[in-house]
């Protein structure tokens, strides 16, 4: 059987995947081809990329499998949510509502521009409900034939949180937990008073967090220990004309987009991820006793909070874990593929993901006819892990471009920007060299799975940096750069089985340093997509402050 899954709400991160026979192929986001960061268009590009790098003719597709159910579903809700005062009744809100719901209808939800552009297809169309697709994203890759499922976004079609015991390759649903009493809308807001964008720079918010003190009270906003937690959405939200009328009396003005953070504004950050922290602890707490199965996987956009996660994991409660790495809603274009097979009774494949380098590739011919497009001066290597280890080791900030684009938020060795974690300064180096972001935000560590535990107290199984864990105290002054000031990390474990390339880049570089470990961060700008093609990539590092870059077999340097 060959199914497509798609992501395409109109709200953010449209994507694609091909299943073939239970075998996830290809995933690739929107946004890395059309380089509009989160873009929420119909995914033309993504589908297309599915379609060419696996050799799939569109007519030749059985399923085509939507991660969102009939716009009617979540209209009747929205109006539900106005008539009942659950939500402020604004021109605006009521103009965007109705206008979603009209664009989508028009669009079948997808089905027609996919008509239009790919066919005619024999191919069944399905409109999966949003959070069976985020289940399935996580409970199908996670290996555990026994699962909790917990999913936590800000708003899926209706629901906000939901809860399903995944068994035997089938899915229960135990509890939904109904929008607008969401973790994603009570982080999202509080995002936005911080002056960052809702869906988009929640990270900054978590990275801030360690730097504030406790002391602001969150609980008239959430009941983060109640089961399950209770957020007031009417003080979250506002009154409609003021955004942020039920914050401001409470907390103070919001702060204005780029301008200085203060005391405040950090100690604010540190209680909505206390809060969070609570709230999800708390989910999955119940979940666990609703289902009494401690391995665990979460999807959804709440579970990018690596440092929820790290808690979740270093509390004791669960047995195994599982995050979806494309927690957010890229990643139901996984769901949504396999949701073909439960029909008639069936199972869904499970099958633990340890990669995520389901993208596009572009070979070494590919990329010298680019460098030489581009009058680029580069050089051949015989062995580009050896190269770049000595480069990294003498200090340099590399660019590293090789095999398969990382599908999910994370680059994992192959659109990397790399750096040696040992220099304390190398944090703000990148910062101010590459990457032009906020000075609090830490970068991450790739580590050798086998040096991990050396290294960190927990999470040394951790392939996607979902997870946070605690750099063992004597080893913060080895990898300043990559342990953030609470002493954590959002480590990534490299097999070498499972990119060779990269792990022996990384034992490499442990054998000119003694510290077999290197700082992996996205190769991309501040607010681009990561890089896709070898275009994107030359182009990043001639835009930047990179020394260096190896891609495929070839140094291109300044
Ligand atoms: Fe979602």
């Amino acid at each position: 059987m060959l199914t497509l899954g798609i992501n395409y709400s109109q709200l953010h991160d449209s994507s694609a995947c091909v299943v073939r026979d239970g075998e996830l192929l290809f995933a690739v986001a929107e946004e890395r081809i059309s380089r509009l960061k989160h873009d929420a268009r119909f995914p033309s590009n993504a589908i297309r990329a599915c379609l060419d790098f696996t050799g799939i003719r569109a007519d030749q597709l059985d399923e085509v499998c939507f991660g969102w159910p009939t716009p009617g579903y979540e209209y009747r809700h929205d109006l539900k949510l106005f008539a009942t005062g659950q939500r402020p009744i604004t021109y605006l809100d009521v103009l965007n509502s109705t206008r979603h719901f009209l664009s989508m209808w028009h669009q079948k939800v997808g089905a027609n521009p996919f008509q239009q552009q790919f066919g005619p297809v024999r191919a069944r169309m399905r409109f999966v409900q949003h959070h069976v697709a985020h289940a399935l994203s996580a409970y199908a890759y996670s290996g555990f034939d026994d699962a909790t499922v917990v999913i936590m976004d800000g708003h899926g079609a209706t629901e906000a949180t939901s809860i399903w015991h995944g068994h035997g390759g089938r899915l229960d649903h135990i509890l939904t937990i109904q929008y607008p009493d969401s973790l994603g809308l009570f982080y999202g807001e509080f995002t936005e008073f911080l002056g960052f964008h809702r869906n988009s720079d929640e990270w900054k918010v978590m990275g801030l967090a360690p730097y504030g003190q406790p002391g602001i009270d969150l609980r008239p906003f959430i009941d983060a220990e109640a089961k399950p937690y209770r957020v007031d959405t009417r003080r979250v939200i506002g009154n409609g004309s003021d955004p942020f009328s039920g914050m401001t009396p409470l907390l103070g003005a919001p702060r204005a987009a780029e301008s200085e953070i203060d005391d405040r504004h950090k100690n604010i950050a540190f209680a909505v991820q206390d809060m969070c922290e609570s709230a999800m602890m708390s989910v999955v707490r119940m979940a666990i006793e609703k289902t009494r199965c401690r391995n665990v996987c979460l999807a959804g956009g709440v579970a990018l909070n690596s440092k929820a996660n790290g808690k979740i994991l270093a509390s004791g409660l669960v047995d195994k874990f599982f995050v979806q790495p494309a927690a957010s809603d890229d990643g139901v274009a996984l769901g949504a593929a396999l949701v073909p097979y439960l029909d008639n009774n069936g199972k869904v494949p499970i099958k633990a993901m340890r990669h995520g380098y389901w993208g596009p590739s572009f070979d070494d011919s590919a990329i010298e006819n680019n460098l030489r497009t581009y009058k680029v001066r580069h050089t051949r290597l015989t062995d580009p892990a050896a190269t770049a280890a000595e480069l990294l080791a003498q200090g340099k900030i590399l660019g590293w471009y090789q095999g398969r684009m990382e599908f999910g938020p994370r680059a994992l060795g192959n659109r990397s920007i790399l750096a040696d974690p040992r220099d304390p300064e190398m944090n703000a180096k990148v910062n101010n060299a590459v990457k032009f972001r906020e000075w609090w935000r830490p970068f991450a560590p790739s580590f050798k799975k086998e040096a991990a535990r050396d290294y960190l107290e927990s999470a040394t199984d951790s392939p996607f940096m979902i997870v946070t864990a605690q750099v063992r105290p004597e080893k913060r002054s080895v990898i300043p750069s990559v342990t953030h000031v609470d002493g954590s990390a959002r480590p990534q474990t490299v097999e070498k089985e499972v990119n060779p390339l990269y792990w022996r880049l990384i034992d490499e570089f442990g054998k000119h340093t003694g510290v077999p470990v290197i700082m992996n961060t996205s190769f991309n700008l501040r607010g681009e997509a990561i890089v896709n093609t070898p275009t994107d990539a030359i182009r990043t590092f001639f835009s930047s402050g990179m020394d260096a870059l190896v891609l495929g077999s070839f140094l291109v340097e300044k």
